[in-house]
């Protein structure tokens, strides 16, 4: 597997590799720490595209002042084998100078979508997300971008900047993929200890219990809200950041819910945030 480290390298070997009929290229942009998850992310790649290259980059620029930037898990061997295993031909793997160089001043603004959901928990988060995933877009000028339904919000803001800013490459959502015991995959899972491991349960927990009651028929959002908070309320030592229903392209709140709409938590577990989500049908 090839390890690239500039965006030359990776946009040459992007080009090398379409301009062969029928060659098509998977990106799938991760912060690294790989977990089954980005597996199954390369795995969907490999199956639509010839050629898959993951990025692994821990984004400065999406990260709070008092947020986890410096303590981020980064396991860069451990990535590459997964990635390898999994069927990637490319790591792209570049240095903080290379994807912001040195008085870099552009940066990709999503109006009213960058500042719902975790935007409004995390001031600027998506901003930086924005601008990295636009650089990688541009860099890899792939022709499908791989990312996982729980960063929902996440997806909704790239796919209206996708849609703004023309991308050629397209934006595949694949499902969310969970332990056995239901808590979502998330790199920063590891920070939990193992109570807060079993606390963390409850946002999966809740989740299933509304997707029951939507099953049955419920379609306030009022009444999954406070049916998610009472389940919350089982676990007092974990803190609600928010409980939302929202339509899932402009992450604006819904007072009724229909098919797609999104139902998202984010919660405290000790100091690590976790998200998680489920598209109610
Ligand atoms: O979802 C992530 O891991 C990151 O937000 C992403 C999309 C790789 C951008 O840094």
């Amino acid at each position: 597997m090839k390890i690239l480290r500039t965006v030359e390298e990776l946009r040459q070997w992007s080009r090398a590799l379409r301009c062969q009929p029928g060659h098509t290229i998977g990106l799938v942009p991760t912060m690294g720490a790989l977990h089954a998850g980005h597996g199954s992310l390369i795995r969907a790649a490999r199956a639509v595209c010839q050629h898959v290259a993951v990025s692994i980059f821990v984004n400065p620029t999406q990260f709070g002042p008092n947020e986890d930037y410096a303590r981020y898990p980064r396991s860069f061997d451990a990535d590459c084998a997964l990635a390898a295993a999994e069927g990637a031909e490319a790591v792209f793997a570049p240095s903080v100078e290379e994807m912001y160089p040195t008085g870099a001043a552009t940066f990709v603004e999503v109006e009213g979508l960058g500042s719902r959901l975790d935007g409004a928990s995390r001031p600027g988060h998506f901003r930086g997300v924005a601008t990295v995933v636009a650089k990688l877009f541009l860099a890899a000028e792939a022709d499908k971008a791989f990312f996982g339904q729980k960063d929902a919000a996440q997806v909704a803001l790239l796919r209206r900047m996708a849609a703004d800013l023309r991308f050629a490459t397209e934006i595949v959502v694949c499902p969310i993929v969970r332990e056995a015991d239901g808590l979502a995959m998330s790199s920063r899972n590891a920070y939990l200890s193992p109570a807060e491991r079993a606390q963390a349960l409850v946002l999966s927990r809740a989740l299933r219990h509304v997707e029951e009651l939507a099953a049955h028929g419920e379609r306030r959002a009022s009444v999954l809200v406070e049916a998610a908070r009472a389940v919350f309320a089982g676990e007092p030592a974990v803190r609600i950041d928010y409980i939302a229903v929202a339509d899932w392209a402009t992450l604006l709140p819904v007072e009724t819910a229909a098919p797609g709409t999104l139902f998202a938590v984010a919660a405290h577990v000790g100091a690590t945030r976790l998200i998680d989500n489920a598209i109610l049908n």
